[in-house]
């Protein structure tokens, strides 16, 4: 996939959980339409560092930075790095999660917990330092039309429901309201802010789901689309998202899901 370089030009980008999966495809995608990169990882630092090299081999700016999003302290001192080193930032892709799952009645609240920090309290210190910055910077014309851009990577179980996975799924039903309340708050400021909901996107965290004919078999009964998703699928959402193409989209979800979300066990049932 090719982007226009221009089409984000000048703009600086956080992306969290960004050295593998979904965060990679997003951090590479920004980076060729032409945004500035921090590459946000935990524990992944040789992959990061490859992200960042092959950025920069293409001509682009990129930096990685370890922090565990769901502490406050690193969170700060991520943004202070980033904005020591780019000046400003006009995008934040708020994309790191885990999945641990386990039957309801066997969750340990370690599970609970993990799961609740990375994905929901890490999505709102992100955004919080974020939506500070571009407060302080507000708009700038000639870069973007809003004072800047949050997109939070959701899934489709903020609204299906998911046994075996309850932490998971509270963690993405609350993005949406987390979501959809910093939009009304901060929409006077100019600034968006959008949710992308994938399905099922062919990374490590879903493997299992789709490495075997027989998995991938059993996944694409839920996929009207009959084809598992990959990440440029969200990559390309994402790129929009940021850009001003999206100018008068904001507090919405947008699912990339194949279908998912059209409940398809209904098509001939019901
Ligand atoms: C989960 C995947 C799952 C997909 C569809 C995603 O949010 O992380 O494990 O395959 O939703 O169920």
């Amino acid at each position: 996939m090719s982007y226009s370089p221009y089409l984000l030009k000048g703009q600086k980008a956080l992306v969290t959980g960004a050295s593998s999966g979904i965060g990679e495809g997003i951090a590479r995608s920004l980076a060729s339409a032409g945004a500035a990169v921090v590459v946000n990882y935990h524990s992944q630092a040789q992959e990061a560092q490859k992200i960042v090299d092959d950025i920069k081999a293409a001509n682009g700016e990129a930096f990685a930075i370890q922090a565990d999003v769901s502490n406050e302290d690193e969170v700060k001192a991520m943004f202070s790095q980033t904005l020591k080193h780019f000046g400003t930032i006009d995008i934040l892709v708020n994309n790191a999660g885990v999945q641990k799952d386990a039957p309801f009645v066997d969750m340990s609240l370690n599970q609970w917990n993990t799961v609740i920090g990375i994905n929901l309290t890490g999505q709102f210190l992100c955004a919080r330092e974020a939506a500070k910055e571009f407060l302080r910077r507000g708009v700038q014309p000639q870069i973007s039309s809003a004072a800047g851009k949050i997109i939070y990577i959701s899934s489709v179980h903020e609204v299906i429901p998911w046994a075996g996975h309850v932490n998971y799924a509270a963690s993405k039903g609350g993005i949406n309201m987390l979501m959809k309340s910093i939009a009304q708050e901060l929409a006077p400021h100019k600034i968006r802010v959008n949710s992308i909901a994938p399905g099922a996107i062919k990374t490590p965290i879903n493997k299992s789901a789709w490495d075997t004919p027989q998995a991938e078999a059993k996944l694409l009964e839920l996929i009207p689309a009959k084809r598992v998703g990959n990440v440029e699928d969200i990559a390309k959402a994402a790129v929009w998202l940021a850009s001003d193409e999206s100018d008068y989209v904001n507090g919405t979800t947008l699912f990339v899901d194949g279908g998912m979300t059209l409940y398809p066990g209904f098509a001939d049932n019901g």
